[in-house]
């Protein structure tokens, strides 16, 4: 069987990243055929005077799956963030985002299993800004709705259920934002009672912040609104090793598309040395999303054997590999395992 995939580029450290991951993914031998676009973010703007052409969504859309590098985002300016634009035009509701130790990569913590359920459509991220000129005042609006807390909450207790995990932390700030707080409180504690083997606990978000770079090993998913997520989602990156190897899935009810959590890092681009393992990792994700799991067994496998020996890294873990050189020997052991 062959996947069609929709696989966008992005830009920055992106087309490096994602020739290493596709090298990757071919290597388990599964059968994928790419429907790859260059043009996304600046570049499409430039060509088809939209940062976000239809035919990507439309593509996306009737593949239902998509696998994509970072795209930039103009800071306080131009248009609006293509990431954001295709999680909320395609319902791409929960970003997922495993935070897991590699087995040989020196961090401060050992056993860290983290999963961020990060509400992915709303929140800050809505896209609501008044700015009143004359008085200069800027009012950005935080909106929360029960339709889009109580889908990402429902998700992520689903996950935790079929999945075994122990525990799910609501993160909020209800203290002060108290009618959001509330909000999204009372579902998951209504959401918690349908699921007797998983525990649920809240934390406001300072303490959590706190409590993740000293505890981590007491947390397991967390599930928490747009912004929180966003910045607890690099947090937890930091605990692991950093945004080199951290992966994130957004998934909707009809589609799904495969990222990093990282950015385009604009100070490597360009440079053959960014850490292709996050979207490798994403790749895996993919990869058991489409029921390939001996696919997706196999580069876990692989990956966990190369940061094990430690010998065939990327720089920002503390090897000597390029982006390239990591993918191609990772690729070989992949396809040793299948
Ligand atoms: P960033 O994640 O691109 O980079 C932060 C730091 O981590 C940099 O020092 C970078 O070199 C390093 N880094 C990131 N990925 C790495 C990798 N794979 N291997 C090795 N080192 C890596 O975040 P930054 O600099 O805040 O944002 C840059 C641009 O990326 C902005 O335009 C932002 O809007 C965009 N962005 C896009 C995202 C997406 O496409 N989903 C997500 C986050 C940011
Ligand atoms: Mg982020």
């Amino acid at each position: 069987m062959t996947h069609n995939v929709t696989l966008l580029v992005g830009d920055g450290i992106g087309p490096e990243v994602v020739d290493a991951t596709t090298t990757v993914l071919e290597a388990t031998g599964v059968k994928f055929e790419w429907e790859r676009f260059e043009e996304i973010g600046e570049s499409a703007l430039d060509k088809y005077g939209d940062p976000l052409p239809k035919h990507i969504l439309d593509s996306i859309g009737s593949n239902g799956i998509a696998l994509k590098g970072p795209v930039t985002t103009p800071l306080g300016r131009g248009f609006k963030s293509v990431n954001v634009g295709l999680r909320q035009k395609l319902e791409l509701y929960a970003n997922v985002r495993p935070c897991k130790s590699l087995p040989g990569l020196k961090t401060p913590f050992e056993n860290v299993d983290l999963i961020i359920f990060r509400e992915n459509t709303e929140g800050l991220y809505s896209g609501i800004e008044n700015l009143d000129e004359r008085l200069e005042i800027v009012d950005s609006i935080a909106r929360i709705t029960r339709a889009g807390s109580e889908r990402i909450i429902r998700f992520s207790f689903d996950y935790a259920e079929t999945h075994g995990r122990r525990l799910v932390t609501i993160v909020h700030k209800a203290n002060i934002l108290k009618a959001a707080g509330r909000l999204f409180l009372d579902l998951a504690e209504e959401e918690s009672r349908r699921h007797a083997s998983v525990e649920m606990n809240d934390r406001i978000i300072d303490n959590m912040a706190m409590q993740l770079v000293m505890f981590p090993e007491r947390y397991d998913c967390i599930v928490t609104t747009n912004l929180f997520g966003d910045i607890l989602s690099d947090l937890c990156a930091g605990l692991v090793g950093g945004l080199g190897v951290v992966a994130g899935a957004n998934i909707g009810d009809d589609c799904a598309v495969f990222e990093a959590v990282h950015g385009s890092a604009p100070d490597i681009a360009g440079q053959n040395k960014a850490n292709p393992t996050a979207l490798i990792r994403s790749g895996e994700m993919m990869l058991r999303h489409l029921g390939e799991v001996k696919a997706a067994d196999a580069v876990h496998d692989a990956l966990h054997g190369t940061y094990a020996d430690g010998e065939h890294l990327t720089a920002d873990v503390g090897g000597k590999c390029s982006t390239i050189e990591f993918a191609e020997k990772l690729a070989d052991r992949v396809s040793g395992l299948v």
